[in-house]
């Protein structure tokens, strides 16, 4: 039998997934670590702490799956995209990992888009310079620690920085790479541009490949810390996002993804490179050799429903642990009963701010259109058909952009609900089928590694061999019902886009002591 290896370098921690050629999961072990914000919007990791998670994960792997290393055929990165690790000439990590969700490169943004011209921006790497992606973090070292900045000979991403540990190569792929700003990302390639607005020499980055090929291989010392045979393939992988979708099997066009998880994020494969004008969708080569993707994220997906659960959900929440049910299937029972479109009520899931269509910190979540008629069913539908108009807002944009929805695959916790996927179907218009796999992005890389290996001959034939698709949703009566009040949910964020920003300052104000 041969077996494929997927390590993913998460946010919490790092995950080790061991598959065999037919996709049948093996064994699984993740290795948690810490996240310190050593000031409010920071976020930091130590690059050290990943590399002992995946010496404890992969060990663990190793020996739950009781293979013999040799059958190990490759193995597949993946991670959190974005972040900025910085080594010095020696290979050593010269300051702490700057991640994905660190908020402080405002400034730097601002001073390379008056630069370079937003328009040229976005037509180069597919998106606006945001805080979170990784080049705007080299020029914040530059401004504001040049001692470290002085010392700085390379720049690797999270999993890019496991692939040196375990091998001594540098690398990256295309996926990841897409999420630094400085990849022309229609031409899958360092964009000399985007170096030359950031000041970034091109020595210090890594050779970029396609997602699934073999960039080097398991080193001795490597391989004596985590038990796998020296000389194993190590494949490109792919950045979270991409590689979850191989994983999904959103692999061709029509395919579309859509995950509730706490957020919520609708994905697309192209076979062009697409750019929606405003920015407002993730623009990013696929994993898939040849192929784009388009991505939405929303902030609060099934994590609006969970705060719903937590804060007017006490009733159900007890009625449940008596009856051994699950309080969520409590209240979408109630919420099941109450019409479709709930008598004009409207709920905005910004309750951390958004990202697609409006990013926008400073949007707030809201219940609108409340009547003496409403009772609590009706909150909690809205609460649901709130979060799914929020995923059909990215959904909406990408067909305007020419992305045909023959299918959509539904996966995260959310999901789990018939209810929530009849919505989906209602909204998307579109069958909602369940990818069948939960594993996420490690079982995509894993798959990746296939692909390398020569175990599968294309990514297309990888999903098709390993994942088996269940459940089918089809469009309900319901659909024209939420036609009519999808515009008005629309309507409402740009007429309330000035308040939010009116009543951040008054919180920030009041906060800061200082009064009206
Ligand atoms: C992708 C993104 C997240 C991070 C962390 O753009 O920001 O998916 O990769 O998981």
């Amino acid at each position: 039998m041969i077996y494929l290896l997927g390590i993913d370098v998460g946010t919490s921690g790092v995950k080790a997934l061991l598959i065999d050629e037919g996709g049948t999961v093996r064994a699984s072990a993740t290795v948690e670590h810490p996240l310190s914000t050593p000031r409010p919007l920071w976020a930091e990791q130590d690059p050290e702490s990943w590399w002992r998670g995946t010496v404890e994960s992969v060990r663990r792997v190793l020996a739950a799956g009781d293979i013999d290393p040799c059958d190990l055929a490759g193995i597949g990165l993946t991670g959190q995209m974005h972040g900025l690790v910085l080594l010095d000439s020696a290979g050593e990590v010269l300051r702490p990992a700057i991640l994905w969700n660190d908020q402080r490169t405002g400034p730097q943004c601002e001073a390379v888009t008056q630069k370079a011209g937003a328009e040229r921006i976005l037509e180069l790497t597919g998106n606006p310079v945001l805080p979170g992606f990784t080049a705007p973090k080299i020029a914040w070292v530059r401004e504001n620690e040049p001692e470290v900045f002085r010392r700085v000979n390379r720049v690797l991403l999270p999993k890019d920085y496991i692939r040196y540990r375990l091998t001594g190569e540098f690398f990256t792929e295309v996926s990841d790479a897409s999420g630094t700003s400085l990849l022309d990302v229609a031409g899958r390639k360092w964009s000399e541009e985007m170096l030359t607005a950031f000041d970034v020499p091109r020595e210090w980055l890594p050779e970029v490949t396609e997602s699934p090929v073999i960039s080097a291989r398991v080193h001795r010392e490597a391989a004596s810390a985590t038990g796998l045979r020296e000389g194993t393939p190590v494949a490109g992988g792919g950045g979270d996002q991409a590689a979850q979708a191989v994983g999904a099997g959103i692999v061709e066009e029509g395919i579309v993804s859509a995950t509730l998880g706490t957020s919520g994020v609708v994905f697309a494969a192209s076979r062009q490179y697409r750019v929606e004008p405003e920015g407002r969708l993730h623009a990013f080569c696929h994993a898939v050799p040849g192929m784009w993707h388009l991505m939405g994220v929303m902030l609060s997906a099934a994590g609006s429903f969970r705060w719903y659960r937590d804060v007017l959900g006490e009733a159900e929440t007890e009625r449940a642990a008596q009856e051994r049910r699950d309080p969520y299937d409590l209240l979408t029972e109630a919420a099941a009963g109450v019409e479709a479109g709930c008598e004009g009520l409207l709920f905005l899931p910004y309750l951390t701010g958004e990202r697609t269509p409006h990013p926008d910190p400073n949007a707030r979540g809201v219940f609108f259109g409340l009547t003496l008629r409403h009772q609590k069913a009706h909150l909690t539908r809205a609460v649901l058909e709130g979060v799914t108009y929020g995923l059909r807002d990215s959904l909406e944009l990408m067909k305007g952009l020419g992305i045909r929805t023959d299918q959509v695959r539904a996966s995260g916790g959310g999901a789990r609900s018939a209810f929530w996927r009849q919505l989906l179907a209602d909204n998307f218009h579109s069958e909602i089928v369940s990818p069948g796999i939960e594993e996420g992005a490690a079982y995509g890389t894993a798959l990746l590694a296939g692909v390398g290996a020569g175990v599968y001959p294309d990514v297309p034939d990888a999903c098709a061999a390993a994942l088996s698709l269940s459940g089918k949703t089809e469009p309900g009566p319901d659909a024209a019902v939420y036609d009519t009040w999808y515009p008005h949910y629309r309507a409402l964020y740009p007429v309330l886009a000035p308040q939010f920003r009116a009543i951040a300052a008054t919180v920030a104000r009041e906060r800061s002591g200082g009064g009206s």
